[in-house]
């Protein structure tokens, strides 16, 4: 079977509604028939019977049989959504508390997932912190993101356009946040975004602004002064700020030391209003990686 996911999904779905419908249909029309043909009006004294030999074979073997080929086609289609053809365009996928991170094989990351149309695509998945599931209704597959694993799912786009990519694995407060999209190209288009557009992005965007994006900081810290699920973080640098570490209020200055403590130890003194549920970056961001991002965020001026 070489199908889209859509399509072999369909299938199978439309196949399994097709025989319990006929069941469904039998066994209610026989039902009928038996209760007025057997009623105890026409039969006072029930007759003895001794079974059936030749029935116990049919109602054994049919359902034998149904049953194999619903696996048959439910394996084979299960197939084409894991197997990675040699031609397929692959892309990792990583989960993380709260957003998702797609990397192609030339070094390109995207927040969003970009496919060619009518070629394999093979997605290989992780996740940072926590299990989360990337789900696709559109191409009806749905693959869980697990910390230290590695899980595929294989897509064939058959139309252009853009679809819905969400997680469907409750993950924490900003579970219902991690939306984003897929966008099937027309394979010349890809092609051409693949070589330029986004290498032009990344060369022209501040290093810092990248990371703070491609690392997913983003999905939880404004930069416009309003709360979010975690502080809004323009301006922050030098100001003061309450945290709450141990159950004890204290004021701190939010200097270097502050910004990486508050990196690689989130949790160690929360600011006071928030809930403490930042994933510690350490061992996913470098040190160089580090003091970009302070280096960034030192420079988040209130326009005055
Ligand atoms: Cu990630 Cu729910």
């Amino acid at each position: 079977m070489n199908g889209s996911s859509e399509r072999v999904v369909g299938d199978i779905f439309l196949l399994i509604a097709i025989v319990s419908v006929v069941l469904l249909g039998m066994i209610t029309v026989s039902m009928i028939y038996f209760v007025l043909r057997y009623h105890h009006r026409k039969h006072p004294e029930p007759a003895a019977i001794q079974g059936h030999t030749g029935l116990e074979i049919l109602w054994t073997v049919i359902p034998t049989v149904i049953v194999l080929a619903l696996f048959y086609y439910g394996y084979t289609g299960f197939r084409t959504m894991k197997e990675v053809p040699a031609s397929a365009i692959k892309v990792k996928v990583t989960a993380r508390q709260w957003s998702w991170l797609f990397e192609y094989e030339n070094g390109i990351r995207t927040e969003e997932l970009r496919i060619p149309v009518g070629k394999p695509v093979a997605l290989t998945l992780t996740s940072q912190d926590v299990i989360h599931s990337f789900y696709l209704p559109a191409f009806r597959i749905k693959v869980d993101a697990v910390p230290g694993m590695t899980t595929r799912m294989v897509l064939r786009p058959t139309r252009v356009g853009e679809y819905d990519a969400l997680c469907a694995e409750y993950c924490g407060v900003q579970h219902a946040y991690m939306l984003t999209k897929v966008k099937v190209l027309p394979e010349e288009e890809f092609q051409r975004w693949l070589q330029s557009g986004e290498k032009k992005e990344k060369e022209t965007a501040p290093k810092g602004e990248r990371l703070f994006k491609e690392k997913g900081c983003i999905s939880c810290h404004r930069l416009d002064g309003k709360g979010g699920i975690g502080p809004s973080l323009l301006g922050l640098f030098g100001k003061e700020v309450t945290v709450v570490s141990d159950g004890n209020e204290r004021r701190v200055v939010a200097d270097e030391a502050y910004l990486r403590r508050s990196i690689f130890e989130p949790n160690a003194e929360v600011v006071k209003g928030f809930p403490p549920i930042m994933p510690s970056q350490k061992g996913l961001l470098t040190d160089e990686e580090a003091e970009i991002l302070i280096g960034y965020l030192k420079g988040l001026k209130e326009k005055p």
